[in-house]
């Protein structure tokens, strides 16, 4: 009889709730490397009496259970199931009443190389459980919707000892801890280590303190005050746009050097890695500074929208993180420039979600099915999660939006939830019927939206009709589409650049639509999508006079620098099929950074061309196929001429906007500082490297050092610079980081994988922790051309990378096989190589189920 293995893939259609409830959970750990105990006691009452269900616990193959009682009492071994990863209890064995099940187990967290569960990172012991790691701790129903208070006890002769919700207890050795808000298993945490804390307080609004802590490890203090201003800021701001207050006696970060992602929102002891904690002007750039901002507020707001609202089941992950995201964007909005955000917000969201949703590996923000949920912590669920969320409040304003929000957490507090409890919420708010917008959530694709106008004119005025039609190509498993609703902002400026109609919200949803202005003097430029109003790829004719109007008068900050994009795209798509293109481009932006009072910032952005990818992925939205040396060489001349063309004013600017005095990360210096690098980058191409070698030499912050190292390496003169910064930095992890990724990024790209490959070589390259992985295997996936070399050294030395990582930390691996996700876009030649790299990869034997499905699915 053949063993029935584990169902391989899970469907959103099967959910059923677990059939007991339980009630309180109480662990015990003794820590020791390589042989952790752990005791659970868990209190179950079965869902509903008279019920005859087997009781099933999650726990990984390497769990080694020592023992079991059920009410104190060992069952029958023939009513005990250890099978894959799961340990079944046969309903014979169960009382049909309330019952504790106490188990203990041993686990070797030394010899974790996954992250996940529970591992060790530099000596200390710490804790990765969502989505399903804390089955690798113990014997546990792991899942999001069985939730419950923790009681738990921490043995261990490290000096800081941590878990989630309050300390009741300690004594030497250790400690107890107890979190009074019921929650999911993948929220737990702990840790214990050789720590120091950055210490602070925050009192609510209604008047509670908290007491706040930062910890490092020591050496790090100094580094950590960032951070710690980051939280009191996100606290204050959750407080002052949602009313949502925190709710325990104690806040604790902890930072550490192995984390497979960002950071992660554990109930009152939320873990980070060390490069979104730790920041100072000469280790930190003015970028880094914002996203540790950004992801403290993210993990911060997960208490409400995540932790007191938790996930039904997986599939609802856009639900908290779409959420949260949409959060932390508002929140850096209003701590910095709303406009700027806006815009680096779509630039993310168009590089790494478009790319996703045009491919084999698109899928809905709520997936149906999937076969590892590590592989879904994607793009489309937070991204586009949160982008939905951005048209849906669009749709209902701003006001409707906080009654909704007030609602759902009224509502859903202490809930597992779904989307359509989310959906709920909102209807009932604003009695709307969101039917036809569920299929944001539901269907994979960014719709393509086309716009034509027909101009009409009677004696009573003129009249403008924009007829707009959706369409959205068909992604696995889906080939058909129903129109979607999408709300389009629209603005129509006068021949003079004066606005003759403010923003309006159309709210299209037919396949086809028009819309008619009436009354209209002469004839008005439509500036159209304001704000990115909805993620969807617009097209409409228009030539470059009218885009360079458009730059020059549209009130709308995103709109003015989405025209001097397109006259950037358009110009380089022209350049890299060998056609003429770039003179409005390059005559437009010089008028745009001559104007001194125009926000530095801005005219950052617009001096900043888009990358190779972007190029390329253009291409292949209008049908042809992306020669990537063709986008690499097209991208190098367009700038050369901006530099020649634009010499002095670039100059003028390079030296006007030095800050002087104290470093600080605020956005206005960032600004500046992002100005005078955007102009040094294009006069790096004529001035030989002259002024990087300078800046290199004389700058005292990472943002100016980083920005000087990557055009001397661009020159091809970058070797004495790589070398300070070794020397100064060389035990520096995240400095380190840095260097490794510059130089397979930035380098020219027939050099970039040779130069990579030497770096792989080198005894520093600490290829199992995860940032230095990243920074080497994804900076040559980052450098367009040479990823895509037609000989295939670039796929072939990523396919190696994620071969090797991927027996030592699937979740790693499988994340970095993404980056071939784009393969079915180029050329035969190109194709060809890649898809052998990614055939090497699928005949591993032994291969994770995480990069099986992601390789499986982009050679589908
Ligand atoms: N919830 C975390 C965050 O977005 C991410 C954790 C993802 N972890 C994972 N293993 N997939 O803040
Ligand atoms: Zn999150």
């Amino acid at each position: 009889m053949a063993q029935e293995k584990r169902q391989i893939v899970q469907y959103l259609a099967d959910y059923r709730p677990y059939p007991f409830i339980l009630s309180e959970t109480r662990l015990d750990f003794t820590l020791v490397p390589d042989a952790t105990r752990v005791k659970a006691i868990l209190s179950f009452a079965p869902r509903d009496s008279g019920q005859s269900q087997d009781l099933v616990l999650d726990g990984g193959e390497e769990v080694k259970l020592i023992s079991l009682t059920i009410d104190g009492h060992e069952p029958d071994p023939a009513h005990v199931t250890r099978q894959d990863e799961t340990l079944t209890i046969a309903a014979t064995a169960l009382p049909d009443a309330p019952f504790t099940v106490e188990t203990e187990v041993e686990i070797n967290p030394m010899a974790n190389t996954t992250f996940e569960g529970l591992y060790m990172s530099g000596g200390m012991f710490c804790t990765q459980c969502e989505a399903q790691g804390f089955r690798h701790i113990t014997f546990y129903p792991d899942r999001p919707d069985v939730m419950t208070t923790f009681r738990v006890g921490i043995h261990s002769d490290q000096n800081v000892l941590l878990s989630n919700g309050n300390l009741i207890g300690q004594k030497e050795c250790g400690t107890e801890w107890y979190d009074p808000w019921p929650k999911p298993s993948y929220l737990f945490a702990l840790v214990a280590g050789n720590l120091v804390a950055i210490s602070d307080s925050f009192t609510t609004l209604s008047g509670r303190k908290v007491d706040l802590n930062v910890w490092v490890r020591p050496g790090d203090e100094d580094r950590a005050d960032f951070a710690m201003e980051s939280l009191i800021r996100s606290m204050k701001w959750d407080e002052e746009a949602y009313g949502r207050e925190y709710d325990l006696e104690v806040f604790n970060i902890v930072a550490v050097d192995d984390f497979n992602m960002g950071a992660m929102e554990n109930k009152g002891l939320n873990i980070f890695n060390s490069k979104l904690v730790l920041a100072s002007p000469e280790t930190a750039t003015d970028g880094d500074y914002e996203r540790i901002e950004g992801v403290i507020g993210h993990e911060y707001f997960h208490n409400w929208t995540g932790n007191r609202i938790t996930c039904r089941d997986w599939f609802q992950l856009c639900l908290k993180e779409g959420l949260t995201v949409f959060r932390d964007q508002q929140f850096t909005s209003d701590m910095r420039s709303a406009p700027v955000k806006r815009i680096m917000d779509v630039q993310t969201l168009r590089a790494r979600q478009f790319r996703e949703d045009a491919g084999p590996l698109a899928h809905p923000p709520r997936p149906d099915h999937y076969e590892e949920i590590n592989n879904f912590y994607t793009a489309t669920v937070y991204e586009k999660g949160a982008e939905v969320i951005g048209m849906l409040k669009r749709l209902i304003g701003d006001d409707s939006y906080r009654q909704a929000l007030d609602l759902y957490f009224d509502r859903h507090d202490g809930d597992a939830a779904t989307i359509e409890d989310w959906l709920n919420v909102f209807q009932d708010a604003t009695g709307r019927d969101l039917t036809q917008f569920k299929h944001w959530y539901t269907d994979a694709g960014t719709p393509h939206l086309n716009m034509v106008e027909e101009w009409s004119e009677t004696t009573a005025g003129g009249t403008l009709t924009l007829t707009f039609t959706q369409n959205t190509p068909p992604t696995p498993g889906q080939p058909d589409k129903p129109a979607r609703v999408i709300p389009i902002a629209v603005g129509l400026i006068g021949p003079n650049g004066d606005e003759v109609l403010p923003t309006q919200i159309l709210e299209m949803t037919q396949a086809s639509q028009g819309f008619s202005f009436e009354g209209l003097g002469a004839r008005p430029v439509v500036s159209a999508l304001r704000d990115f109003s909805a993620p969807v790829i617009l097209t409409r004719n228009i030539d470059d006079d009218t885009r360079a109007f458009l730059l020059a008068n549209d009130p709308n900050p995103f709109a003015r620098w989405e025209a001097g994009r397109e006259l950037a795209i358009a110009a380089l798509v022209a350049l890299s099929q060998g056609q003429p293109g770039g003179d409005s481009y390059v005559k437009a932006i010089g008028q745009l950074i001559a104007d001194d009072d125009a926000d530095p910032a801005f005219r950052a952005l617009c001096l900043n061309l888009p990358g190779d990818e972007e190029i390329a992925t253009r291409l292949s939205t209008l049908g042809i196929e992306p020669d990537p040396d063709a986008i690499y060489q097209a991208r190098q001349d367009l700038a050369r001429r901006i530099a020649e063309t634009h010499q002095d004013l670039l100059a003028r600017i390079y030296d006007s906007m030095q800050v002087s005095g104290a470093y600080s990360p605020d956005a206005e210096p960032s600004a500046k500082r992002a100005l005078r690098i955007a102009a040094l980058s294009l006069l790096n191409r004529i001035d030989g490297g002259e002024r990087a070698e300078i800046l290199f030499g004389t700058a005292t912050n990472m943002t100016e050092r980083m920005a000087a190292l990557t055009c001397l390496i661009r020159r091809g003169r970058g070797q004495t610079a790589l070398q300070i910064l070794l020397e100064q930095f060389g035990d520096n992890r995240l400095v380190m980081d840095k260097w490794f990724s510059v130089q397979p990024m930035a380098a020219p790209p027939e050099s970039a994988v040779a130069t990579a490959r030497e770096l792989a070589q080198r005894s520093d390259f600490d290829w199992k922790n995860p940032n230095r992985y990243r920074a080497l295997i994804g900076g040559l996936s980052a450098n367009h051309a040479a990823f895509h070399a037609r000989d295939g050294s670039g796929y072939n030395f990523v396919a190696e990378w994620i071969m090797k990582m991927d027996p030592v930390n699937p979740q790693i691996a499988a994340r970095m096989s993404s980056v071939f996700e784009t393969w079915p876009r180029y050329d035969t030649v190109r194709r060809a190589k890649a898809l052998v790299a990614l055939e090497q990869i699928a005949a591993v034997a032994g291969l994770s189920r995480n990069t099986r499905e992601m390789v499986s699915r982009m050679i589908a």
